[in-house]
């Protein structure tokens, strides 16, 4: 007999460890999951309600007309925008309202961040019209 067949025994010596209970791997990652989409969410939520200021939701819920819209672009606009919105020395509009927002595109004409185009004060109604005319430049 070797020591190999000597077969280990409790008795002296440590007790064979015992497999530990594992604990709930998945739920901790699945929890940090729903905090972040929940904090993703509110972001979202108050990056649209800033740009969403009385002003902006006025405008946007009132139906624009494209006739007077187009007025007013050709009064107001169309020295530096061209008379079809082709660009001269405001850039070309044609599909901006593809590439901007309508927020974005309010900001555009209320806020006078971009000079020289200046700042101008439309109504509601006027900027929907005038919001109109930008949405027909395809
Ligand atoms: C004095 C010249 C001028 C007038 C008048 C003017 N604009 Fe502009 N507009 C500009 C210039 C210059 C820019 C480019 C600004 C920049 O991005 O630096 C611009 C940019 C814009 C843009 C953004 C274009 C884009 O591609 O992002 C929109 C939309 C716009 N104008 C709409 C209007 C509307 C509507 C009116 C009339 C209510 C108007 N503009 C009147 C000069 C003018």
């Amino acid at each position: 007999m070797t020591s190999s067949d000597v077969l280990p025994s409790s008795a002296g010596g440590a007790p064979p460890p015992q497999p530990q209970p594992q604990p709930q791997r998945g739920l901790i990652p699945a929890l940090l999951l729903v905090a972040l989409a929940a904090a993703l969410c509110l972001g979202l939520l108050l990056v649209n309600q800033s740009s969403q200021d009385p002003y902006t939701r006025s405008s946007l819920a009132l139906h624009g007309d494209l006739e007077r819209g187009t007025k007013l672009f050709l009064i107001n606009c169309a020295g530096c925008h061209g008379i079809a919105a082709q660009g001269l020395v405001g850039p070309n509009l044609h599909g901006v309202s593809q590439r901007k927002r309508d927020p974005a595109l309010i900001q555009q004409v209320v806020s006078g961040r971009t000079p020289p185009m200046p700042k101008f004060q439309p109504d509601p109604q006027t900027m929907a019209d005038l919001l109109a005319y930008l949405h027909s430049l395809q």
